[in-house]
């Protein structure tokens, strides 16, 4: 479960945008990351990964932005392992080749587009290598590139739906294939998506935790939001959530700079920034309850409560978000919390937070020069 603390947040600006709330639920029916919930071929996924279990010493994902940081923070959070090939940087590839014996192991070829160079290139080079379609599967949109070379090479594909954006496409097989092949409990990530969904599709300000976290945002009007997990299985998930907060709001000179930080670890780097800094900053705190009664919990939870106790003194906006556990559950709703709240932003800031134009721009720039090369 999920709470949210807002701390000393004007809650009158907060229910005066809550007035627009209604209106912007009107459209979200036919929203990709709503209604992906619904359409994720479970079965499917589940059977495949039973299929490919003991078969694999390696599991490695290659696909960059929303196709890869998605199963990151998935996988850190719960514990697992998992190689994924975000960069081309050949030092990279060749350390991870040093590491694995790719012939045992399974490649996820992961790209909403099918298109994307530094995808593409990267598995052509390890296609090249071995040339089996048994050590690969991909996930991908209907059309492009990788479409073709699965339909020519007869390659097991799962499908993203057109209407979901690579940022927030982490609950389609693009996350859930990668967990479910290390055994995570994928039924219950959607189960805990499908309950913040409730609260997002709630037209009651009070339970609406997405709208009240957007909202959260834009009463605070700062242009940089700091997110600080009090848990260091959330760090993979804070890059997740830049991603998903700059491409999507980092529009028409307008947006938030996303700013991961660490508990305990930032307050001795960038504490001192954020309560003596220029006050251009809101700080969410994220912290899980934790069950156990150590030393190191107990100081955990003190330093958190101390360090929340600092900004608010210094009069910095912060507030926190509250996880009961960190379950695959819970993990679930988070994702969907934080999507719900870019969907918010999107509508509150006039802005389409669905497209990447500088993305892509750069994408079409690389392919010049490449052919003319
Ligand atoms: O969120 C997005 O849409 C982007 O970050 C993409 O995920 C990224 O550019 C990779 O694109 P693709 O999934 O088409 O390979």
């Amino acid at each position: 479960m999920i709470q949210l603390d807002l701390g000393n947040l004007n809650k009158e600006k907060l229910n005066t945008l809550g007035e627009k709330l209604p209106a912007f639920l009107s459209k979200v029916e036919n929203l990709g990351f709503v209604s992906c919930l619904d359409e994720v071929d479970l079965e499917g996924i589940i059977n495949f990964s039973q299929s490919k279990k003991d078969k694999f010493d390696h599991l490695v994902v290659l696909g960059i932005g929303g196709s890869a940081l998605g199963s990151k923070a998935i996988v850190q959070a719960l514990g697992k392992e998992l190689i994924v090939l975000d960069n081309i940087d050949p030092d990279l590839i060749k350390e991870t080749e040093k590491k694995i014996d790719i012939r045992k192991t399974l490649f996820l070829v992961i790209s909403k587009s099918g298109e994307t160079i530094e995808t593409l290139t990267q598995f052509s080079y390890f296609w090249e290598k071995l040339n089996s379609k048994d050590n690969f599967v991909f996930v991908t949109g209907e059309k492009g590139k990788l479409r073709e070379i699965a339909a020519k090479e007869d390659i097991k594909t799962f499908s993203i739906p057109e209407n979901v954006v690579g940022r927030f496409s982490v609950l389609t097989p693009v996350g859930l294939l990668p967990a479910s092949l290390l055994g995570i409990d994928i039924v219950s990530l959607l189960e805990g998506a499908k309950k913040m969904r409730k609260l997002f599709l709630s037209k009651n300000l009070a339970d609406n935790l997405p709208f009240q976290l957007a909202g959260a945002h834009v009463v605070s009007n700062k242009n940089t939001i700091v997110l600080m997990p009090y848990k260091e299985r959330l760090r993979a998930f804070s890059s997740w959530w830049a991603q998903l907060l700059g491409e999507s709001t980092g529009k028409q000179g307008k947006g938030f700079t996303p700013l991961p930080a660490m508990g305990v670890t930032d307050q001795h780097s960038l504490l001192q920034l954020l309560t003596e800094g220029p006050d251009d900053k809101l700080t969410m705190f994220l912290s899980v309850t934790s069950k156990e009664e150590g030393k190191l919990d107990r100081l955990l939870e003190i330093e958190k409560e101390a360090t929340r106790k600092s900004l608010t003194e210094s009069k910095r906006d912060n507030l926190e978000i509250k996880l009961s556990e960190l379950s695959s559950e819970a993990l679930g709703e988070l994702f969907f919390l934080f999507m719900g709240v870019t969907y918010f932003l999107g509508e509150l800031l006039g802005i389409n937070v669905f497209d990447q134009p500088g993305v892509e721009r750069a994408k079409v720039l690389i392919r010049e020069s490449l052919a003319k090369s």
